[in-house]
């Protein structure tokens, strides 16, 4: 039996209580970090030991996965084998394990002229090093964490658990956090939230007495009836007789009430993963470092012109090697890109008549199928080949996602066929005539769109209002000339409404709109009719549509790998050629981590997929049942890390570059 086997272990141990002053503290198991050149007596020694102790003991052979095992679990106690340096550089990795944050609170260890590798031996070393330097340590911790909590919170805090033990461990910052009640804890590791962060937001906060007075008179000037209004009389209302702790609380509920960005999590400026806060700034702020003067104008790639569309071709068959690709069509694995390449490059046409078939659609809006197919040529000539990420492809990739999406028993179930007409033509039309910039470009360059727009949700207005002119202007591809007034004034806002949601500065808004409207409920109540239930509540479809139409937007981390890393490489390209045009036109660059000379790919698609994809799609797997996406995923998720921890920052390892 070799160390690494004994991977679980350990149950029995048991949680010791601390006294400082007059707290109680709870001190979890204290966890070990081995960090040994090779297994031997002395390192075996070291293992029994822990086991011995009750302590939770990891291994590490190298640098890299010493480092990796350190950032996820804090260990208290690391042991470093310094006896043999042709192996390894102990101090090398004693410095770096000192640079990393919380490494404060370690006592490391050398093991270097001790040598006794009885287990006694290093039992009676642990021990001690236990109830001396970590003990300390740990109340030392539990008083950082303490202040930097009364520190940040006006009101009085309650650090302790249901028995009123006081709660100190890695919980205690997550705690603080969400007592805040801005910051959510969205690392994966939930431990690894640093303290400081905490600490420099509460700097400005003003002091309770003039806090409260200025939120009352803000309150009073209002004047709009909106719902958050009548919120907020009801708490107002309700302060009145409250006992000051609760009124104090409601305080700040209402503080946070009234914020305007009630879902966006606030991104720290500093220390903030740079791949994040450029994503963050790139996707979704609509040009806050604008340009003074607007010198550049925008428009050479604008074809605003449509008059030289293509002749819709007569209703000829489908070729048979498009029909047998096709035939795979309902899969999630279908392979996108084969389809672009066998239908020279249009994609979009022959997936959309293939899956608008499916969806009964002309049935529905009672159009023959030749105006079918001329609308989807005209939407398919507005997507710009030239885009490496945003062009037709992208749009054909959204509509198979949306079908498939379409195609669970949950969503259809609680959605009506209007609702899925009108997400199969969203789908289609979201993204047309996409310049390949962003909106902060847009708005940056001071582009005819953008002033059209006023910076707001520009090129998801642009995609939408052009589809419908395009749509409305001939009637020989007017899918909507046959039906109602009615049906379609449902149809056009049920549309407009999803491709609006693709924006990405409201995507925090409708995730958490569904998990507490959708996902919640349908955890408490009786989940037996729950889908029949839906269909009776319009805004609950509305926000099933716009949960799908983002997910299936955003959905390239959870196609197979290799779909997924081509993705990766056209999304990259795109974002590497803007900045190639920011810096040429000397506009400000809105996602530096996005120069081609420099960017990591898989810190970029890491990061993306941590910020953005994760908890959008546990929330839409947890309604629709998706577990192929999930696994995919969980890959896809790997893949990236494991290129990032070799140092890589292409989409694949050198070695299989040929593939
Ligand atoms: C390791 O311990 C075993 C018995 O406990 C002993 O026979 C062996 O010589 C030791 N090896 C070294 C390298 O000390
Ligand atoms: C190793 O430690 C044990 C227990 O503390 C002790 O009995 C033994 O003499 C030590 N051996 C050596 C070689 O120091
Ligand atoms: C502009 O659109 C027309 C179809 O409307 C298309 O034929 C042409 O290639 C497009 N031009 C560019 C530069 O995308
Ligand atoms: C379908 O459209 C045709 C015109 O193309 C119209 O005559 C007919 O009444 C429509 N059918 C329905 C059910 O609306
Ligand atoms: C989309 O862009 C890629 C380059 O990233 C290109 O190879 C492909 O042909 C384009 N597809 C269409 C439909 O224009
Ligand atoms: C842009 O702002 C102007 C002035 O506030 C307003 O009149 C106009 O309707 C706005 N346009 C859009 C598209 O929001
Ligand atoms: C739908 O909306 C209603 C009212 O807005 C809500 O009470 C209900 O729980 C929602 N969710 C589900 C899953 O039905």
């Amino acid at each position: 039996m070799t160390m690494k086997k004994k991977s679980v272990f350990l149950y029995q141990a048991s949680t010791a209580e601390v006294q400082v002053g007059p707290m109680r503290l709870t001190q979890y198991p204290i966890q070990v970090l081995l960090i040994f050149a090779k297994e031997d007596n002395q390192s075996n020694g070291f293992w029994w030991a822990c086991d011995r102790a009750g302590y939770r003991c990891n291994v590490a052979w190298t640098l890299e996965s010493a480092l990796e095992c350190f950032l996820d679990k804090h260990q208290e106690i690391i042991v470093i084998d310094h006896r043999n340096s042709k192996y390894f550089d102990a101090e090398d990795i004693c410095r770096s394990i000192r640079a990393t944050e919380l490494s404060e609170h370690t006592v490391i260890l050398a093991v270097q002229f001790m040598e006794n590798s009885s287990v006694t031996a290093c039992y009676n070393e642990l021990v001690q090093i236990e109830h001396g330097e970590v003990r300390s340590q740990f109340k030392l911790r539990a008083c950082n964490a303490l202040f930097t909590a009364l520190d940040h919170c006006q009101e009085a805090v309650e650090i302790t658990s249901e028995d009123h033990v006081i709660q100190v461990g890695r919980e205690i910052f997550c705690f603080v956090l969400t007592e805040s009640g801005s910051y959510k804890c969205k690392n994966r590791r939930k431990d690894s939230v640093d303290v400081k962060s905490i600490t420099s937001q509460s700097s400005d906060a003003p002091s309770l007495q003039t806090r409260r007075y200025s939120s009352m008179a803000r309150i009073h000037s209002m004047t709009i009836e909106a719902p958050i209004t009548k919120v907020i009389n009801i708490i107002n209302a309700a302060q009145e007789n409250s006992p000051i702790t609760v009124a104090e609380a409601l305080d700040r509920v209402l503080e946070i009430l009234r914020t305007t960005e009630l879902y966006s999590p606030q991104l720290g400026t500093k220390d903030e993963d740079p791949h994040t806060s450029d994503l963050v700034g790139g996707l979704m702020n609509d040009g806050l470092r604008r340009l003074s003067g607007n010198e550049y104008v925008f428009s050479k790639n604008m074809n605003l012109s449509h008059t030289h569309l293509p002749v819709p071709n007569t209703i000829s068959d489908v070729p048979p090697c498009i029909a047998q690709l096709l035939d795979n069509e309902e899969s999630w694995d279908f392979n996108i890109f084969e389809l672009e390449a066998v239908t020279n490059k249009r994609p979009l046409v022959y997936l959309g008549l293939k899956v608008f078939a499916r969806f009964g659609v002309s049935e529905f809006l009672n159009c023959s199928e030749a105006t079918l197919r001329a609308w989807l040529q005209v939407i398919e000539a507005n997507y710009h080949s030239s885009n490496s990420y945003h062009n037709s492809t992208h749009a054909a990739d959204v509509l198979h996602a949306t079908a498939f999406f379409l195609g669970k028993e949950r969503v259809k179930g609680s959605l009506d066929h209007l609702d899925e007409v009108a997400a199969l033509i969203a789908a289609t039309i979201h993204d047309v005539d996409h310049p390949g910039r962003t909106n902060s470009f847009l708005c940056n360059a001071g582009s005819e769109l953008a002033v059209l727009y006023n910076d707001t949700a520009v090129l998801e207005s642009h995609h939408t209002a052009l589809a419908f002119q395009l749509t409305t202007k001939d009637s020989k591809y007017n899918i909507f000339k046959n039906i109602d007034r009615n049906r379609y004034r449902t149809l056009r806002q049920a549309i407009i409404d999803m491709v609006l949601a693709t924006e990405m500065t409201k995507h925090f808004e409708h995730v958490n709109k569904f998990v507490n409207s959708i996902n919640k409920p349908m955890n408490d109540g009786s989940n037996t009719e729950c889908t029949t239930n839906i269909k009776n509540f319009p805004d609950n479809q509305t926000l099933i549509k716009r949960m799908m139409i983002k997910c299936a937007d955003v959905a390239n981390p959870c196609r197979p790998l290799e779909l997924c890393i081509e993705w990766a490489g056209r999304i990259s390209e795109e974002y590497f050629a803007q900045t190639d045009e920011e810096k040429r036109q000397g506009l400000p660059v809105v996602m530096p981590v996005f120069d081609r000379n420099t960017c990591s790919i898989p810190k970029s698609q890491i990061s993306f997929i941590d910020y953005f994809i994760t908890d959008m799609f546990d929330a839409w797997d947890a309604f629709a049942h998706l577990p192929v996406l999930m696994q995919h995923l969980a890959n896809n998720y790997k893949h990236w890390k494991t290129l990032d921890d070799l140092k890589c920052k292409s989409l694949r390892l050198p070695s299989e570059n040929n593939n």
